[in-house]
């Protein structure tokens, strides 16, 4: 049985090919899980990839990934990252290490996008790659 790695995205993601390309780049999210799934099956592990605009499914989807024995769980939560305890406290209330992922670098945007609740949690942290940063997080939650 591959193991699966949990790709959890966090609101306006949906949007992602048309939501301000200039600074998200013009992959949509099927297109960054079509490339995750082909590196995925290379690497033999298999990819489930959710977004929603709801701060709790985000919650629940953390506490499935340590039920189901995940891997590990990629989180682009959006503005979410900035906002929520309970996102961090979910990542530091399960065993599974999950990665922290953004397409913009948030360090060089505006000052509120500086904070990050996910990051002060997280095992690690990939931003700024656009599409590629999944992928470069996709190859560290392989090597964990
Ligand atoms: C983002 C960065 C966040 O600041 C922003 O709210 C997003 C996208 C990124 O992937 O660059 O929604 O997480």
């Amino acid at each position: 049985m591959p193991q699966t790695v949990f790709v959890l995205n966090g609101p306006n993601l949906n949007l992602l090919g048309t939501r301000e390309p200039e600074i998200y780049g013009s992959a949509t999210l099927d297109d960054i899980a079509g490339m995750l799934e082909d590196r995925a099956r290379e690497l033999g592990l298999e990819i489930d990839l959710r977004q929603s605009n709801h701060e709790g499914h985000l919650v629940d989807w953390l506490h499935e990934a340590q039920a189901v024995g995940a891997k590990a769980v990629l989180l682009n939560a959006g503005a979410f990252t900035h906002t929520s305890v309970a996102l961090h406290d979910a990542i530091k209330a399960i065993r599974t290490p999950v990665i922290e992922v953004h397409l913009s670098n948030p360090h060089t945007r505006e000052a509120f996008r500086h904070t990050s609740y996910v990051g002060m949690a997280a095992k690690a942290t990939i931003a700024g790659f656009g599409a590629l940063s999944y992928l470069l997080a996709l190859e560290g939650a392989y090597r964990l």
